[in-house]
């Protein structure tokens, strides 16, 4: 429906509201102008937005449908309409979206069998994570290449020590143009407000994720480390204590990711591994989901290892995962 409207009379004014027209009333042509014959009141109308110089096609519609034939628009005023309000911004587009939030962990011994992986994602990914073993193996020099690449790089080194020790590790990490990086919330309230605060005042930090209960936990591991609450009230425990100290991003698993996102709100960060689309090997993660789940759950971001790199062919297994994402969000992006 049209969202602006000329009311020349009161009749028109309420025929309009029983058609759902709304907008500013814009008053009528003074009386020094002169309407054009025809329907007086439709053709006055036209006379002054004519005049005004406003142009929508689906105010003439909404016209033309409310006066019908019996009061035709006059054909030599052939008006144009300018709209009221600015068009609405345009709608993702659900493929660049999903490309835009799968994170491939590149999960690999050397950062030459690294950077060939990376040449074969090129076009289809955005988003690269480096974890411990490729850190471990190739050093931070193993960085530079995929952020000139234009790569957004997640360093997963999952920091949990004392608090002086992790806000170090954090500044240094920051250093190296990474756009997130990881603590274990399991470190405690301090070692997370020490690390947020070596982030404070950097001109653009890179965003700092609490790793909750890790996905390859199950109750039974958890109870042999001490721990007896189940992985979605601990998920939410170490939640409470990353936002007390001020954290907006976290890592969690599907699972958990709705719950959290209820806690946390919509403005957090929820990255979630432990992806499997369906028929995948699941080898040690336990708390799993396929992307397409995980996004309803409330996932911002996937991450993806194994089912891409140790793929026959990552590019096809990439695609088909941004095609089963592209297609969930699909309803968000409609
Ligand atoms: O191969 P796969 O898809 O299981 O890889 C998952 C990646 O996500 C790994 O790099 C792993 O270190 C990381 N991760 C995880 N669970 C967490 C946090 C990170 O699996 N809770």
């Amino acid at each position: 429906m049209p969202y602006l409207f000329v009311i020349l009379s009161d009749r028109t004014l309420s025929k309009a509201k029983g058609k759902g027209v709304e907008g500013p009333v814009v008053p009528p042509p003074n009386s020094c102008d002169e309407p054009p014959h025809g329907c007086p009141t439709l053709a006055a109308f036209l006379f002054f937005a004519a005049r005004v110089g406003l142009r929508d096609a689906s105010i003439t519609e909404t016209l033309t449908m409310l006066y019908d034939a019996s009061m035709p628009i006059p054909d030599r005023l052939n008006p144009t309409f300018v709209t009221a309000r600015p068009a609405a911004p345009p709608r993702p587009d659900p493929r660049e979206e999903a490309r835009r939030r799968l994170i491939v962990a590149l999960d690999l011994p050397s950062a030459a069998s690294a950077a060939r992986l990376v040449a074969q994602l090129e076009g289809n990914c955005q988003w690269l994570k480096v974890g411990l073993e490729l850190f471990v193996a190739a050093g931070p020099a193993v960085l530079e290449p995929l952020v000139r690449r234009g790569h957004s790089v997640f360093l997963d080194l999952k920091f949990h020590d004392i608090p002086n020790t992790v806000a170090a590790a954090v500044r240094s990490a920051a250093a190296l143009g990474v756009r997130m990086i990881t603590v274990h919330a399991a470190g405690g309230p301090a070692m997370l407000a020490a690390a947020k605060a070596a982030l404070d005042g950097l001109a653009a930090p890179p965003e700092l994720l609490a790793v909750t209960v890790l996905t390859s936990m199950d109750p039974v591991q958890m109870n042999a480390v001490g721990v007896d609450l189940s992985p979605a009230a601990q998920t939410e425990l170490l939640a409470r204590m990353g936002l007390a100290a001020g954290l907006r991003g976290f890592v969690c698993s599907p699972r958990e990711a709705a719950s959290l996102r209820a806690l946390a709100g919509p403005e957090s960060v929820l990255v979630v591994p432990g992806i499997r689309p369906a028929g995948a090997e699941t080898g040690d993660q336990k708390r799993i989901a396929t992307p397409a789940e995980a996004l309803r759950q409330g996932a911002s971001y996937l991450v993806v290892g194994r089912p891409i790199t140790q793929a026959p062919d990552p590019a096809e297994a990439a695609d088909a995962i941004l095609n089963e994402m592209a297609e969930a969000l699909r309803a968000t992006c409609e």
